[in-house]
């Protein structure tokens, strides 16, 4: 109280005694007051940013969509944090930034397999009501499926994928071979192509310990007629004889050097740049490497065919996994209506035109499969259509990624010799079981 009342006699007195002292006081209350009035204002105009996080070789042909929405929307920038490329580290960077709370990510690059997880925990604003059943019906059903958790919408598919297989035409044709139809042909092609050394290497595939592994798993095992998860049983079919057969191929292309021993720490990249080298005479990838090896710096460029995946001997059709890429919106950002406008534009259909033109990926969006332009300039992808509508789906469960895990670590001892198809697979399914077990418990 004291030093209230000095301090107004202070002001009292100085303010009767000295002009210089008004002026000044008039002076210092005009600024302040201007102050209050602009730096709301200049805050409202400077741009929001939207941070999401990609797979780094993801980014070029995003930044179409990006510059797209960044000149209709000048007050909202999105910016791409590079992540390293495999799909689960990716997932664990976002797991991590959630979990430590104060995430800086605002949208999310989601794989076909994120959502229960993501949705469970928590992390994700529920889009249902947000988007109309009229604008999801313009996009591959599966595609939107894997957005949703307990009946709720979380994920907007911004593209499809679907494994397929790459094979050196001219190769094939030079040697009077045909194009393989069962995995066996596979083995057989690469072993005449190899000793007549028109290719150092039959087979490539991704063999490191992460996601793509499974995926190209899943794709021999259908091929073999088996099955990882039934989601609605909750059956885990990976102790099965097929189960056991599939994982003991692909052993085998090691074994019997079709596939170089390498191939074990291979992601999707490290494959496509053998091939796309000349190196290989079949290459099991996504569509994307498409548009790579024909560019016109590739020493391949239109000596490739690409076909759907092919089966064991004796079973009816190979498999094909679903992959795929969405986004959602962060829970905890600061700017949700900026957030959902950038999900409507990212995924609508002029701009997913734009970007699937540049990137040689496959669209989540139906009639673009058709569409006579992109179909000049990739002209498989009607096939495509017919691939992603039969493709193997990853079970849509919450504990997806343990799940994937068990199976990535016990495949990966198998195909490093560590341990028996055979045992590695009946320990693999033993372990799914349990974790099964308990999240049913829960
Ligand atoms: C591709 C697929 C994705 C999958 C990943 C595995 O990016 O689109 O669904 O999980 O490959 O490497």
């Amino acid at each position: 109280m004291n030093v209230t009342r000095s301090l107004r006699q202070f002001f009292t007195q100085r303010w009767h005694q000295s002009r210089r002292f008004r002026v000044g006081s008039w002076l210092v209350l005009t600024v302040l007051s201007a102050l209050l009035v602009v730096i709301p204002v200049v805050l409202s105009q400077q741009p929001v940013t939207l941070r999401l996080l990609m797979l780094a070789p993801d980014i070029p042909p995003y930044k179409v969509l990006v510059k797209a929405f960044e000149a209709q929307n000048p007050g909202i920038r999105i910016q791409l944090d590079e992540g390293p490329n495999s799909a689960n580290t990716n997932e664990d960077l976002y797991t991590t930034s959630f979990l430590l709370g104060n995430s800086p990510y605002d949208l999310i690059n989601m794989d076909v397999v994120w959502t229960p997880k993501f949705a469970a925990a928590g992390w994700l604003l529920d889009l249902t009501d947000q988007v109309s059943a009229q604008d999801l019906a313009g996009f591959s059903p599966q595609a939107v499926e894997s957005g949703r958790y307990e009946g709720r919408l979380y994920r907007m598919p911004v593209r499809s994928d679907a494994g397929v297989l790459y094979y050196r035409k001219d190769l094939i044709a030079n040697a009077g071979l045909q194009p393989p139809k069962t995995l066996d042909d596979i083995m057989s092609i690469s072993k005449t192509l190899q000793d007549k050394k028109a290719a150092r290497w039959g087979y490539l595939w991704q063999g490191r310990q992460y996601e793509g592994l499974v995926t190209m798993f899943v794709e021999v095992l259908k091929g073999f007629g088996g099955f990882w998860i039934d989601p609605q049983s909750l059956d885990v079919g990976l102790d099965r004889p097929e189960a056991v057969r599939a994982a003991e191929f692909l052993r085998q292309t090691i074994a019997q050097g079709i596939s170089p021993p390498g191939v074990t720490t291979y992601v999707e990249e490290d494959t496509r740049r053998i091939f796309q080298a000349g190196d290989a005479v079949f290459l099991r990838n996504w569509p994307y490497a498409w548009e790579l090896v024909n560019k016109d710096d590739s020493r391949i460029k239109g000596k490739v065919g690409i076909m759907p995946m092919v089966p064991a001997p004796g079973q009816p059709v190979g498999g094909s996994c679903l992959g795929g890429w969405g986004v959602g919106i962060a829970k905890t950002t600061r700017h949700p209506q900026e957030a959902l406008k950038a999900v409507k534009f990212l995924t609508s259909q002029a701009p997913q035109k734009a970007y699937i033109l540049e990137s040689g990926y496959v669209p989540s969006r139906r009639n673009l499969f058709n569409d006579p332009e992109i179909v000049a300039k990739y002209s498989h992808y009607p096939q495509l259509l017919k691939i992603v509508d039969q493709a193997v789906l990853r079970p849509s469960i919450a504990q997806y990624a343990q799940a994937s895990d068990i199976l990535q670590r016990y495949l990966s001892a198998a195909l490093t010799n560590q341990q028996a198809p055979e045992q590695a697979m009946k320990d693999a399914a033993g372990e799914t079981r349990r974790l099964l077990a308990a999240g049913r418990k829960r």
